[in-house]
Parts: C-alpha cells; sequence; structure tokens
C-alpha cells in the first residue's frame, strides 16, 4: 500500500462527491430563467418588475422572479375565493386524492426538488435530500389522511364524528408567507394543512429562495389541482405586505422573523383575519452532568449546524453543567475540527453557504458584539471555499446571560455556551428570553431529563435528541416565539373556524358600544351615603382602588344599585402581581384539585342562588337573572367535570421516539366580560381558563360590576387559593389596555365589542400574547354548544410536545 493511500486513510480525508445538477439546469433552461406567478391555474408573464435568486454557494443569478403587486395579489385572492366553492364541494376522499397525488409527486421528483433546493438555498445536499424533501412528502401523506377524515361538509362544518372537528368548517381563503431557511418545507408546513381542510391558498415564498415553491407548482399543475386552489405569488416585503392588507383574506399564517411577526399582528388588528405566527427563538441545549457527552457532541452537530444554524429552533444556547463543562467544551472544538465545509452539493459536507449577503452581515455582526461583549471566540482551523458565502462554524464561550448573544437570535453556525450549577438554575436560564419555541435536555437520568421538560417554557422539547420533525407532532411557540401550532390534529384547528360562534354576522348582531355605557361617563364619585359598594378582589383580598374612587352602578330602570371601585394602571399592575405569583403553584394542582374546586365553587354558588339571582335581577330582569344563575352553576359543573379529561395524546412519530403531546395551561390570562350576561358571561370565560391551571384577572361587566361583591364571597368559601382569580371593575377599554400591553399577561380574551376586540389586537403586540376574542360578535351564552367545552379549554391551553426516545 503506497503511504499516500495510508495517509487518506488515516487522515478519513474524502474526496468531492458532488450531486449531478444536470437536470434542475435543464428545467431552469428550459424556463428560460424567468418565472412568472402561478395565478387561478395559470403563469403570468415575467414582466418589468422582477428579482434575481441567486446560489449562494456560488453568487451565481439562478433565474428571474416576477414581482407581484398588489394587483398581482389581488388577481391571486379572486382565484383563490372564486376556486373556493367548487373545492369545497368535494367529498373529503376526493380532497384526500389531491394531496395523496402531491405527496406521490413529490416523492417521484424527490432529486429535482432537493438539487433545486440546494442550489437556491445552499444548504447541503444531504440536508435537503434526506430531511426536507423526505418531510414534505410525510406532510402531505398525513394531511392527505385528515382531508379523509374531516369527512364531508354539511349544514354547519365537517360532519364527521371520528375526527373530532364537528361543527368546525373551512377558514375560507389563506394567505400565507414563509421564510427561505426550509424553502419547501415550510411550503409544505402551511399548504398541506390548508387545502386539507378545505380552504384555498394564495402564498408567497421568500425571496432569497422562491424556485421550489414554482417547481411544486409546476407538480400541482400536473396532477390537476383545480385552478385557483392554490396561487404562488412571488416578492418581498412589500408583496408579504399586500397579501397581509387584502380584505378579502380569512386567515394569515406567517413563518418569519418576530419582527415582522409584529408588523403583521398590528396590520390585522382591526379585522377579523384569524392569525398564525411561526417567529423566531434562541432555543436552550441544556447538558448536565451524567449526560452521555458525546451523543450529546453529536446532537449539538445536528441542534446548531444544521441548515448552517439557520433555524428557528436550533439549539442555540448551550447551557452546561459546570462540573463537565471544559470536558464538554473540549469535545465540541474537536468535533468543529472535523466538520466540513463546502459546496452544498457535495455529498459529503457538513455545512453549506449562508442564503445571502444580508444573513452573512447580520451573522458576522453578531459575533463581533458578542467578543465586545466579553465572549470568548473560537473557530475550527477548517478550510473554507474561495468564493460564495461560507462562515465558519464559531463556538461563543463565557457569556453573560443578558449579553446579546445569549438573548437575540442569530441564525447561524454560531453556538453560546454559558454555565449552570443546579436543575433549577438551568431551568431558570433556559427560560431567561423572551422566546420559547424549542429545547434540548440531555440527561441519562429520566426523572431529571422530564421534570426539567415540563418546567421549559417551549412548544418543543426533545430530551437526548435535537431537531427531529413530523407532521403528526405539533410544531409551535410559547411567548415571543409566536402563537398557533403546525402540524398534529391542533396544526388543523389553525385553518378551521367553529361555525356557530364565526357564522357570519348581521349588522345587527355585531356589538357596540354605547356612550353611556362608559363607567357611567365619569360620574365617579367618593361613595357617600351608599350601602352596596364592593372593592376589588386582588390576591384573594379585597382591596380598595387606588384612586380612591368608586362609580355608581344603575339597574335597567335607572336606580342606583350601589357603588363599583374605579380600577386604575396600579390595581392592574397589583392583579397581575397577584395572578402571575400564583401561577405556578396553580398549575401544578392536580386536575383533580382543581375540579374538586370548581365543584365546591358550584355547590357555593347553588347555596347563594336567591341572593345573586336577586342582585342580577336589577340588571337582567328577574327571569333572565335566575336562568343565569342556574346555567352558571351548570358550566361550572361542566368545567370541573372537563379539568380532568381535557388531556394530552402520544403521537407515534416515524422514527423510535415517542412525542408526549401535552396540554399545559398558559400562564396569566385577562379576561374582559361582556355586559350581556353579566354573569354567565365572566364565568363561561373564568372556568375554562382555571380549570386548565392558569390564572386569571377578569375585568367584570362595567355596567354590573357590583356584582363581583357576591361572587368573591363565593370564590373565598370556595378553597379557590387567593389570586387564581382576580377581579378588577373599571373602564374595560382602559383597564384592557393596560391588561394587553402588560408583559406578565400571557393570553387575553375579549369578548365584549367590536372595538375592544380590535384594541386588545394591536395592544398586545408587546410580548404577542395570545388573543381569543368574539370579533365583536353577539355570543349566545346560554348555548353551550356555542360557549361551553372543548373551543374554551384549547384557548385554555397550549400544547407542548416532549419527544422522548425509548427501545434501543
Ligand atoms: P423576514 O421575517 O423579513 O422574512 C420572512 C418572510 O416575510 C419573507 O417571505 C418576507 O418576504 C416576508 N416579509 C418581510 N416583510 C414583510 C411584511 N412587512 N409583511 C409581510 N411579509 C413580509 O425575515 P428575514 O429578514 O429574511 O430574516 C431576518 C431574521 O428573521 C433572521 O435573521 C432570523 O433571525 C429570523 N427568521 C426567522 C425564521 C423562522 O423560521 N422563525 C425564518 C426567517 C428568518
Ligand atoms: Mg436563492
Amino acid at each position: 500500500m503506497s503511504s499516500s493511500i495510508m495517509e487518506k486513510y488515516e487522515s478519513m480525508e474524502y474526496g468531492p462527491a458532488p450531486e449531478d445538477a444536470s437536470e434542475v439546469v435543464k428545467w431552469l433552461d428550459a424556463h428560460g430563467r424567468a418565472f412568472g406567478h402561478y395565478i387561478d391555474g395559470k403563469w403570468t408573464a415575467v414582466g418589468a418588475e422582477s428579482f434575481e435568486t441567486k446560489n449562494p454557494a456560488t453568487g451565481e443569478v439562478l433565474a428571474k422572479v416576477a414581482t407581484a403587486s398588489a394587483e398581482d395579489v389581488d388577481a391571486a385572492v379572486k382565484a383563490a375565493r372564486a376556486a373556493l366553492p367548487g373545492w369545497q364541494a368535494l367529498s373529503g376522499h376526493q380532497r384526500a386524492r389531491y394531496l395523496y397525488a402531491l405527496a406521490r409527486q413529490v416523492q417521484k421528483h424527490a432529486r429535482k426538488l432537493a438539487v433545486l433546493e440546494t442550489l437556491d438555498n445552499g444548504k447541503s445536499i444531504r440536508e435537503s435530500r434526506d430531511i426536507d424533501i423526505p418531510l414534505v412528502a410525510r406532510h402531505f401523506y398525513y394531511h392527505a389522511g385528515w382531508a379523509q377524515l374531516l369527512g364531508q361538509l354539511g349544514v354547519g362544518g365537517f360532519d364527521s364524528e371520528d375526527s373530532g372537528f364537528r361543527g368546525y368548517a373551512p377558514v375560507g381563503v389563506v394567505g400565507q408567507i414563509i421564510p427561505w431557511n426550509f424553502p419547501l418545507l415550510m411550503f409544505a408546513w402551511k399548504v398541506a394543512p390548508a387545502l386539507a381542510a378545505g380552504n384555498t391558498v394564495v402564498i408567497k415564498p421568500a425571496e432569497y429562495t422562491p424556485l421550489t415553491a414554482i417547481l411544486f407548482a409546476e407538480i400541482a399543475e400536473e396532477i390537476g389541482l383545480p385552478a385557483g386552489v392554490l396561487n404562488v405569488v412571488n416578492g418581498a416585503g412589500e408583496t408579504g405586505a399586500a397579501i397581509v392588507a387584502h380584505p378579502d383574506i380569512d386567515k394569515i399564517a406567517f413563518t418569519g422573523s418576530t419582527e415582522v411577526g409584529r408588523i403583521i399582528r398590528k396590520a390585522t388588528a382591526n379585522t377579523t383575519k384569524k392569525l398564525s405566527l411561526e417567529l423566531g427563538g434562541k432555543s436552550p441545549f441544556i447538558v448536565f452532568d451524567d449526560a452521555d457527552l458525546d451523543s450529546a457532541v453529536e446532537g449539538l452537530v445536528d441542534g446548531i449546524w444544521f441548515n448552517q444554524g439557520q433555524v428557528c429552533c436550533a439549539g442555540s444556547r448551550l447551557l452546561v453543567q459546570e462540573r463537565v463543562a471544559e470536558r464538554l467544551y473540549e469535545k465540541i472544538r474537536a468535533r468543529m475540527e472535523t466538520l466540513r465545509v463546502g459546496s452544498p452539493l457535495d455529498k459529503a459536507i457538513d455545512i453549506g453557504a449562508i442564503v445571502d449577503q444580508v444573513q452573512y452581515d447580520r451573522i458576522a455582526g453578531l459575533v463581533k458584539t458578542g467578543i465586545a461583549e466579553g465572549a470568548t471566540c473560537w473557530q475550527p482551523d477548517i478550510s473554507l471555499p474561495e468564493r460564495g458565502l461560507f462562515f465558519k462554524p464559531t463556538l461563543l464561550t463565557g457569556v453573560s446571560p443578558a449579553a446579546t448573544v445569549a438573548q437575540e437570535e442569530i441564525f447561524g453556525p454560531v453556538l453560546v455556551a454559558m454555565t449552570f450549577r443546579t436543575p433549577a438554575e438551568a431551568v431558570e436560564l433556559a427560560n431567561n428570553t423572551t422566546y420559547g419555541l424549542a429545547a434540548c435536555v440531555w440527561s441519562e437520568n429520566i426523572n431529571v431529563a422530564l421534570d426539567v421538560a415540563a418546567q421549559v417554557k417551549a412548544g418543543v422539547v426533545w430530551v437526548n435528541a435535537t431537531n427531529l420533525f413530523d407532521a403528526a407532532c405539533g410544531f409551535g411557540g410559547y411567548r415571543e416565539s409566536g402563537y398557533g401550532r403546525e402540524g398534529g390534529k391542533e396544526g388543523m384547528y389553525e385553518y378551521l373556524v367553529p361555525v356557530l360562534t364565526h357564522a357570519p354576522v348581521e349588522e345587527k348582531q355585531i356589538l357596540r358600544l354605547r356612550p353611556s355605557d362608559s363607567a357611567q361617563d365619569d360620574k365617579s364619585s367618593g361613595g357617600v351615603g351608599i350601602d352596596r359598594t364592593v372593592k376589588q378582589y386582588i390576591g384573594g383580598k379585597q382591596a380598595r382602588p387606588d384612586s380612591g374612587y368608586s362609580y355608581p352602578v344603575f339597574g335597567r330602570d335607572g336606580r342606583l344599585v350601589g357603588e363599583a371601585p374605579l380600577g386604575n394602571r396600579k390595581d392592574v399592575r397589583n392583579a397581575v402581581e397577584a395572578a402571575r405569583g400564583m401561577s405556578a403553584k396553580w398549575s401544578k394542582t392536580t386536575a383533580h384539585g382543581r375540579a374538586q374546586v370548581l365543584y365546591f365553587l358550584a355547590e357555593n354558588l347553588s347555596l347563594r342562588r336567591a341572593e345573586i339571582a336577586a342582585e342580577l335581577a336589577a340588571f337582567v330582569g328577574d327571569a333572565q337573572a335566575l336562568r343565569e344563575v342556574d346555567v352558571t352553576i351548570e358550566r361550572t359543573f361542566a368545567y370541573a367535570a372537563w379539568a380532568d379529561k381535557y388531556e394530552g395524546s402520544v403521537h407515534n412519530p416515524p422514527m423510535r421516539m415517542v412525542t408526549l403531546a401535552m396540554k399545559e395551561a398558559i400562564g396569566a390570562v385577562a379576561v374582559l366580560a361582556p355586559d350581556e350576561a353579566p354573569l354567565l358571561g365572566l364565568m363561561s370565560l373564568l372556568l375554562p381558563a382555571i380549570a386548565m391551571g392558569n390564572t386569571v384577572v377578569a375585568v367584570p361587566s362595567e355596567r354590573a360590576a357590583t356584582l363581583m361583591g357576591e361572587l368573591y364571597q363565593v370564590f373565598d368559601t370556595s378553597d379557590l387559593p387567593g389570586g387564581v382569580v382576580n377581579l378588577v371593575a373599571g373602564k374595560a377599554m382602559e383597564l384592557g389596555k393596560t391588561l394587553a400591553e402588560h408583559d406578565d399577561i400571557d393570553a387575553i380574551w375579549s369578548f365584549r365589542d367590536e372595538a375592544a376586540s380590535a384594541m386588545v389586537k394591536a395592544a398586545s403586540i408587546g410580548n404577542l400574547k395570545q388573543v381569543f376574542s368574539n370579533d365583536g360578535h353577539a355570543v349566545d351564552w346560554f348555548d353551550a354548544r356555542q360557549c361551553e367545552g372543548r373551543q374554551f379549554l384549547r384557548h385554555a391551553t397550549q400544547v407542548k410536545n416532549i419527544w422522548v426516545p425509548y427501545g434501543e
């Protein structure tokens, strides 16, 4: 054996193994390297307005792509609207066949799609071939299944009992905006559930990576997907904004930066558009001292160097237990020396090119900031190609938890490391970010791993694994990582609406605030000579309003009923503090424990039935009052029943993992209660929230706020721990705005008028809290099908998918 072969054998060097791109080049050339939009089953011409998409590994321009104007977007929306009735007239089975055909064609064209993806995005062919495209196919297969099981559309939505979606209907025309990091996979995550649910789509790929969506549209054309069901328009932010602003779109689904997510939340606040946002992350990768460190290092390679680190759920924050930190860093550095950066078409490459110069500069800038803020930067001594956007894998150690690089998403191949001592400290550090998308926990001790998994605020947790995805397992974030889930059953709800609460409304059914409704027109008084004066209810105690003022509350006959406290920002802050303080404890109270409290509550409401009805009668009359109390008692029983029955599920993804889909409380929920059924409306919102382990700050009906005096007596005698429910009376719009803006409130539910719905949506963009609202529609609180059960429980919870390895 020659010495050079021996050397090669020892160094384990590989020669290049490039993937053949000739088929894709042929396809590009056949189109003259110019692409229009796919609207109503036809391809538009490429006009004057266009942009170039490049191969970031070489800088070569791949093609010219038309930029969609507002008129183009409008044409696409019109096509989608026109296609909707025909698409919905199909049976579930017929829609399933289309989704199945798409899945099959993706498999048949897998190689071409993978190569095109790699050329346009810069990701390694190994990843596009073995991960992205197979997951795209899997997504269409899985959703072909939902199309089938959703069954037929009947009067009042889907008839199918089996699927559990009875009473839901497709949302309508869906506008979707996707990023460049997993171009076709994000396309599949958006399009497959939307079509399966019976919607039609207008989608805009990212401007750096439009090509695979275009090839997919050709595939859709090939299988004969009806014209207008899927429309693909291209362009940058302006085109995206035109989709968001279009009045005839019923739902917007977005994946991308938190910054643009906020813009979209704001832009849709004044509308009834349904919205889901999948935003950034700064996901912790937690390594305990008993972890298998070699496996953890391999996990990190997938966690942060997969897709050049341009992954929203990248394990970008390494938190390692102090005792093993140096040992782990040593192993990581050794492994980094063996990572191969280079031509993405080379099958033996680990790290490809960064998508665009803009992103490259952003990464380089953040690394610089990290060093300036005191981090130690280490990069392996490996070679990079001479041209193209290649960035060396980078390790930043000694990073302080408050540093920019520990808080901001870098979206590049940069790992930021910190140490911790105890599991409690690990959890604290893990949650010390505004994001909450994903987390990894590495420990050989299953108790520690699952205990930490339960405490980390993230929508996905991988135990001794990382970056695993499957269509059956929902994906999505907590907090500023966005809201809504993609994949799984929970993902389907994003493309459906409950028929009863979302029936088209007539003008007379829309609630509009009457001028006289606003905390009785500032006629505040000191409460002289009034016998019934109620206080705020905060932390389980009655509290005087900070303002020192009360306002008179009148019955419907105009007689003075009593005085309610006029709440202000300070009262809200105190109530939020009480709710926040109780949040961890109440969410850990067993479901049985919470059920029991709710049963006591129902019992105590029954005992005080007559008094409460008498008080309520002043506002709603005798007949409604008694009925309202009785239905409230029944509803309380219903949620006591649900408390230990609205459970999670277990998924079996196609790998040796079991995925526990846990339904977790959201945290502290703010409730703006309606006026029309002051007791039943308030309780219909409070009960599901607390049944699921949330704490609540509620603003009771402004017009009937004295009622809360009766209520807190019931709460006090029902073993409801102080702080679980807090009541702050006053001007609902003012208090609601303070609550919507408060960073310690995780969700806000508004069931008042149109103005209140728009206000909470706009005011909640700070921490991107989840909004649940009637959009101003009149709600029949007495109708249990509308106002009780799963729909409310779903909003009271978020699903955390915990992936646990099992088997060999
Ligand atoms: P971006 O949020 O600007 O782009 C995502 C998509 O939104 C693209 O299709 C873009 O054309 C569109 N868009 C941009 N402005 C819009 C607007 N005003 N209205 C509607 N649509 C709009 O993300 P960008 O600038 O490409 O990347 C910036 C940072 O965002 C990255 O460094 C990364 O931190 C984060 N990011 C996160 C992603 C995720 O998967 N969560 C994906 C892409 C980026
Ligand atoms: Mg490109």
